[in-house]
């Protein structure tokens, strides 16, 4: 039997990567996709998602969700993923229409009526906490939820201290962290450095001379010179890839540990950070087994700390072929 995801994305070029190995990958099935507000306003992001979907020749149901943060003002990443957020490869408009359901309900339907469902998360959390603001008791219902966020004791990527989807909507991440999801999550870090395309990875994967690997590396092409300004390392980051790639193949993670994780909503220089507890320095309620704040049992959240490069390049190039 496959494995059964629902994606919620902020659909720009890394989300859209991570999008084409879960509708790529022989043993899961998509249950659906829900676009969020982050990378790129939203009806640019539910486009992207079309379009990936159409490329993949899937007709999996993409649904439309929250076009801003719970609390704050729409920010967005253009200046890393392109105006259109595929790298400007301004791709021709897909043929399908998004559902009329909105993304909160079509995930709450979901999560209710899938038994054994597995999450993952590529963009601010906003539809998800929405979801569990309306019913908490589907954080039961799910088996994993994978999620693309955050910076565990390490460097931002928007500040010095947090990673673009928490920091876009901390409020929501709060939500999220403290809602009894079983939460594995991946972190900025872990797409750095190797983990990068490197240009022979990059020469690689265009020798595969496929649609979807000359996709994967055409509408990152501005995320490549920004992550050079930014950061100078030469290559393509793909964070929601390597998020994917874990959640696929959960050995991919060489390195995870259980730990209370409080979001940062109200810091000067802080907003959301994701302050994990790795030491268990607070001794507090906070780094129980299960943390009961309204009642409710919270688990720790499984951080990954390391991962193996090399399986995480061989299972994305297995997908681009
Ligand atoms: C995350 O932010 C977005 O720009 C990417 O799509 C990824 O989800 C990385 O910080
Ligand atoms: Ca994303």
């Amino acid at each position: 039997m496959k494995r059964k995801f629902l994606i919620d994305t902020d659909t720009a070029s890394d989300d859209a990567v991570a999008l084409l190995m879960a509708l790529r990958h022989p043993d899961v099935e998509v249950a659906a996709i829900t676009v969020v507000s982050g990378n790129v306003p939203l009806a640019q992001g539910v486009t992207n998602a079309l379009v990936t979907a159409e490329l993949c020749g899937s007709d999996v149901s993409v649904f439309a969700g929250a076009d801003k943060p719970l609390f704050r003002e729409a920010e967005y990443a253009e200046w890393f993923h392109g105006s259109d957020g595929m790298g400007d490869q301004f791709y021709p408009a897909p043929q399908r229409q998004p559902e009329e359901k909105h993304a909160v309900e079509a995930i709450i339907d979901t999560l209710t009526t899938e038994t054994d469902l597995e999450v993952v998360t590529l963009g601010p959390l906003t539809n998800l906490a929405l979801a569990l603001q309306r019913e908490p008791s589907i954080a039961a219902k799910v088996k994993k939820c994978y999620i693309m966020g955050g910076a565990p004791c390490t460097v931002g990527n928007v500040t010095p201290a947090a990673e673009f989807n928490i920091w876009v909507d901390p409020e929501a991440a709060q939500i999220v962290f403290r809602s009894g999801l079983p939460i594995e999550m991946v972190g900025w870090h872990l797409c750095r450095g190797e983990a990068n395309l490197r240009p022979d990875d990059i020469d690689l994967v265009r020798s595969f001379d496929t649609p979807y690997a000359h996709f994967t590396i055409d509408c990152n092409r501005t995320a490549q010179e920004a992550n050079r300004i930014q950061s100078g390392e030469i290559g393509i980051p793909l964070p929601d890839p390597t998020t994917m790639a874990i959640a696929l193949d959960p050995s991919i993670c060489t390195e995870r540990s259980n730990h209370r994780v409080e979001i940062e909503t109200k810091g000067e220089f802080t907003r959301g950070m994701t302050v994990v507890d790795e030491l268990n320095v607070a001794h507090d309620e906070r780094n129980c087994d299960l943390w009961r704040p309204n009642g409710y049992n919270i688990p720790k959240a499984s951080i990954c700390w390391k991962f193996d490069v090399e399986k995480w390049k061989a299972l994305l190039y297995s997908l681009l072929q």
